[in-house]
């Protein structure tokens, strides 16, 4: 077999040239152009690259955004007094921290004071919460992607078999609640699992996150399988790799993301849907936030 490679750049194109729209015809109902503040400590070279990314999107789609560089030496008291201002300013809809933070900051406790509204991660609790429950809230940017790239196969996510490997906050965990809510059956793997192509060889749907270059192979992967690979590590030769064996799995899986242009152009795209669904949201209760 081979699969049909799904292309996240378009897709997050094709998504992106409809949100455009929908931000302009906010800003005429409303007057409220939505604003995505974007705080960065230190110069993680990584890091420094995504909120390049996060900007050249808000710009692409007409969001403002605005980015708060801080110094490596910020301490946890003056971020949580960056993101307190932020949190009080009503020109703001949105704020991401950047991770990961210095070592010396509690990245849980500075999640944890962005308002609930403003929280474009889809990182803090009350949100991670809301999902697990099936109420609506604001999500996790890389899990929605993953799942608007499944969607978009056109198979049914109803009573398929998913594999996830990796059980992140940030990927793993919400990615498995999505496929639970869209009525897959969810079996998450991770680094202490026991035999693993055991698992993924009976995945319908496989999501990689393990974080692991050139981990799985054809032997992994049950033949027709929708094949989602989250990972990009950048190996010594300079070129980005997925936990995906590309080559190999092409010729077992149905579908396929590659890395890059899989994933990746998804993550900023679900950041921008976001940071709108936050400013309406903010809009819908301006007479008063409810928690
Ligand atoms: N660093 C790597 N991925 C992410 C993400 O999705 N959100 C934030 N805030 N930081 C990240």
């Amino acid at each position: 077999m081979q699969a049909k490679i799904i292309d996240g750049k378009a897709i997050a194109q094709a998504i992106r040239h409809d949100l455009k729209k929908e931000v302009t015809s906010f800003k005429d109902t409303t007057g409220i152009t939505p604003h995505l503040a974007v705080v960065l400590v230190g110069h993680h070279p990584a890091s420094l690259s995504y909120v390049r990314g996060k900007q050249k999107g808000c710009e692409e789609v007409r969001i403002r955004s605005t980015l708060i560089h801080l110094p490596e030496e910020t301490t946890e008291e003056e971020l949580l007094n960056t993101i307190d201002r932020l949190n009080a300013d009503p020109d703001v809809h949105g704020i991401l921290v950047q991770l990961p933070l210095p070592k010396s900051i509690d990245a849980q406790k500075v999640i944890n004071r962005i308002h609930v509204l403003k929280d474009v991660d889809g990182f803090h609790p009350v949100n991670m919460g809301r999902l697990l429950i099936g109420e609506s809230g604001l999500l996790p940017c890389t899990p929605l992607g993953i799942l608007e790239l499944i969607k978009r196969t056109g198979e049914p996510i109803e009573g398929k078999h998913a594999v996830v490997i990796g059980r992140s906050n940030i990927v793993g965990k919400p990615v498995a609640q999505l496929l639970i809510r869209e009525n897959a059956t969810v079996t998450v793997c991770h680094s202490k699992t026991v035999d693993l192509p055991r698992y993924t060889k009976q995945a319908d749907i496989l999501v990689v996150a393990m974080g692991r270059p050139l981990t799985v192979g054809k032997d992994m992967v049950k033949p027709g399988a929708i094949v989602i690979d989250v990972g990009t590590t950048r190996l010594d030769d300079g070129k980005f790799y997925g936990d995906v064996i590309f080559d190999e799995v092409k010729d077992v899986a149905a579908y396929l993301t590659p890395v890059p242009g899989g994933v990746g152009p998804m993550t900023i795209t679900m950041l921008l849907k976001n940071t709108l669904t936050a400013a309406k949201l903010q809009w819908n209760s301006r007479d008063g936030y409810d928690r």
